[in-house]
């Protein structure tokens, strides 16, 4: 897809509405992690240089067409004006007098942040009028919220219908990573999804199994394709209901040629409780593991398959930690592939891009973020490209 960027764009003097993803998580009215608030600033900063307008439009949790009080982007004024080293004018109203008002007063390079376009309730409902009303404001639309891309609403979708739409740069960074990922990857290609359920990634693995070379399965996940196969999960998680469609992905997977990485060992223990006593179990059909075990890491011998399969690929694509990372001592798979994915990307062998809430936070535990070829900022939306979707707000970018 070909997409019109701010290097395209006409900027001085200019009003930039500007969609962002602040969805930041916050505790006690306090911004408590900035990534997504830093990912905005190149394009930001960008618009400012170019002597635009930037009036920045963004969502905050879930207010389905209410003011919440609790759901204001006010304390997003702060760290992000400290960010930028410049000031950030806030509107209460994301559109009508108030908003236009705090728009006319904006200089040339002035950043002005606009209330949770989610309190109006055409937003979600990607109302034409709504999405007027916010045009109002504008000369031209920059969409800069991959992660919120997977939302057809006003601000995502709607307003690239009535302003001149450009990718902003962390849009961009994001597409170009994607499309190096499983667009037009260098093969071989390997994925790595985990996570506690196969039903909620059933999308994700049958697109992803026509598309990759190796998939290594992990998680929760894995149990139920184990259970599928005939072995004693014990008392982990699993979801023997779905044992037919895990064998129904396993036959896709080899008709496709993909070769399907799951686990031969395991990590169990009775209890998930930190430094609890664990062991390492290796999966037989003549020794069932017994109800009060339970799986929650992936062993070592795996891990080794895994990690050779990594050094055989050129591309790796990445949603899901391959155990219960959060708890130790059943973070060592997810954090010893991570390493060495971050090694291999950083000795120029292998493009890693990974995304997903759960994963960014396993790769931050892992302390290896910064050496991944790319980590996206977005959860559902990533899912979603993924699986192999259409995303209505890159969808409404494209020339
Ligand atoms: C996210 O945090 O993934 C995005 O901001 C989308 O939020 P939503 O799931 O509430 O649409």
């Amino acid at each position: 897809m070909a997409f019109r960027t701010l290097d395209d764009a006409e900027l001085q003097g200019r009003r930039a509405l500007v969609r962002v993803d602040f969805n930041v998580p916050m505790a006690d009215g306090r911004v408590t992690d900035d990534t997504r608030l830093r990912a905005a600033l190149p394009t930001i900063e960008k618009l400012r240089k170019g002597g635009a307008r930037v009036v920045l439009l963004a969502h905050f949790d879930r207010p389905k067409g209410k003011r919440v009080p609790e759901m204001s982007l006010r304390p997003v004024v702060e760290p992000l004006s400290k960010l930028l080293g410049a000031p950030v004018a806030f509107a209460d109203d994301c559109s009508g007098e108030g908003a236009k008002a705090a728009v006319e007063a904006l200089p040339p390079g002035g950043v002005l942040l606009l209330e949770n376009v989610r309190y109006e309730a055409g937003e979600e409902k990607n109302d034409p009028a709504f999405a007027q009303a916010l045009a109002a404001n504008g000369d031209l639309y920059v969409n800069d919220a991959f992660s919120a891309a997977h939302r057809a609403h006003a601000s995502t979708e709607g307003l690239a219908r009535l302003l001149p739409a450009y990718a902003g740069e962390q849009m961009r960074r994001e597409l170009d990573a994607l499309d190096m990922a499983l667009g037009k990857p260098e093969r071989p290609v390997m994925g790595i999804v985990g996570g506690a359920k196969v039903s909620t990634k059933l999308d994700l693995l049958n697109n992803l199994v026509g598309r990759l070379q190796y998939l290594a399965i992990g998680g929760g996940m894995a149990n139920t394709f184990q259970y599928a196969q005939g072995f004693d999960v014990g008392g982990s998680l699993c979801e023997k209901d779905m044992a037919d469609t895990a064998r129904e992905i396993l036959e896709k997977a080899q008709a496709a040629g993909c070769r399907i990485i799951l686990p031969v060992d395991v990590v169990v223990a009775e209890d998930l409780k930190p430094g609890v006593a664990s062991e390492v179990v290796k999966l037989s059909k003549d020794a069932p593991l017994g109800e009060a075990r339970k799986i929650f890491d992936a062993g070592p011998e795996t891990v080794t398959e895994i990690l050779a399969a990594m050094r055989q690929s050129k591309t790796l694509i990445w949603n899901g930690p391959l155990g219960v990372f959060e708890v130790q001592p059943f973070d060592k798979a997810t954090v010893q592939a991570a390493q060495e994915a971050a090694r291999l990307a950083g000795s120029g062998k292998l493009v890693a891009v990974a995304g997903g809430g759960d994963t960014v936070a396993a790769l931050n535990a892992a302390g290896v973020v910064d050496d991944f070829t790319f980590v996206s900022t977005a959860g559902g939306a990533f899912l979603e490209w993924m699986e192999g979707k259409e995303l209505p707000g890159v969808a409404a970018l494209s020339r």
